[in-house]
């Protein structure tokens, strides 16, 4: 075997290390019991005794070659796994794989999406609105006066504009009776602001959905027909529910709608505050002042509408007693959902 040959073969051997061979293949080739290194050694004693020492040097002088050879790429190996470098190792499949974190849906999501199908099984459809809504959407058409306190800096997120991030999400009312004629069934989830000093049960925005409908000789009955499906549906069967008269700018008759207390069953405890009821939303039969301002014949058509907040009740739901919970981003929370 001719030395400087295996010389010049070990050199672009190792260069080639990756794409057509393995280091460790490299490795028994040149230093494996039968590899080259060993072969050369062995064919020392067919040689003449002038040439032994010569020849012997060289073998020796290979085998640093290649220890300090595989000793390199095992560095850079090691280095590209490290960092970003490509890695031309063939991958080790006793490695256990790199598991990926499912994710889930967010509780106030979940209640949205449950609210929403409950509707949309009756027949309603599901809108949007624009979180940024103007100061006429907002409150003028809802029939709320100038006067009336919530139009007040300290109740409403103002912008420029006679623009307002909306605090309800009965603007999206307006807008969508405004795009379409009766009949009319509709829910609207989404986020609104008022700006409220943070604590367990308010936050400076939440979630809120509406609903309403309008047709020809929609009554009041039908307001108590949709509402009860909803809390039947999302507390049980077995949930009492009351209408307390109550007063709204944009509804007449207008009521706030509480259901028996889901922790005490109606003996009263701290969460119902001793009522025995909780209240869960407001509602009412569509003002006509709110009809005229989206070009309905009041005499024509009649509607009910209804709101109420989502966190509250998921908050009822899943038994959670601060608000603030749901926007922490607390995975110890989440996860448990
Ligand atoms: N917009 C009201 C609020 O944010 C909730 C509400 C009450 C909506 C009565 C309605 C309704 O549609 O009829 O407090």
């Amino acid at each position: 075997m001719d030395i400087g040959a295996v010389k010049i073969q070990i050199e672009s051997d190792f260069q080639n290390i990756g794409s057509a061979v393995s280091l460790e293949e490299l490795r028994l080739k040149y230093l494996g019991r039968k590899g080259i290194i060993a072969q050369l050694t062995g064919s020392i004693p067919g040689l003449k005794k002038e040439e032994r020492a010569a020849f012997g040097q060289a073998v020796n002088a290979l085998k640093k070659r290649a220890v300090s050879l595989i000793e390199e790429k095992e560095k850079s190996f090691a280095d590209s796994l490290n960092g970003e470098g490509a890695v031309s190792r063939p991958a080790d499949i006793g490695l256990p794989g790199i598991t990926q974190e499912l994710g889930h849906l967010h509780p106030l999501t979940r209640v949205i999406d449950e609210i929403c199908a409950i509707f949309m099984r009756i027949g309603f459809s599901v809108v949007e609105g624009p979180e940024i809504e103007s100061e006429y959407n907002n409150f003028t058409a809802l029939n709320i006066p100038l006067e009336h306190p919530s139009r007040d800096a300290f109740d409403t997120f103002y912008l420029n504009n006679r623009l307002l991030l909306r605090s309800h999400t009965s603007p999206v009312q307006i807008r969508a009776m405004k795009a379409h004629k009766p009949p009319l069934a509709i829910v609207v989830p989404g986020r609104v602001y008022r700006p409220d000093a943070v604590d367990a049960s308010h936050s400076f925005m939440f979630h809120q959905i509406e609903g309403f409908m309008v047709d020809k000789s929609i009554k009041f009955s039908d307001l108590k027909g949709a509402l009860e499906i909803l809390a039947k549906a999302v507390f049980g069967q077995e949930i009492k529910m009351r209408f307390r008269p109550h007063f709204f700018p944009f509804t007449e008759p207008s009521a706030e709608v509480d259901i028996r207390c889901i922790i005490c069953n109606g003996k009263g405890c701290s969460v119902c505050g001793r009522k025995g009821w909780l209240e869960i939303l407001g509602a009412g039969m569509i003002h006509p002042a709110v009809f005229k301002h989206v070009g309905y014949d009041p005499k024509k058509y009649t509607g009910f509408a209804f709101g109420l907040g989502i966190e509250r009740i998921a908050m009822l739901k899943y038994g959670i007693n601060d608000i603030r919970l749901f926007f922490e981003n607390d995975l110890r929370f989440l996860r448990q959902f």
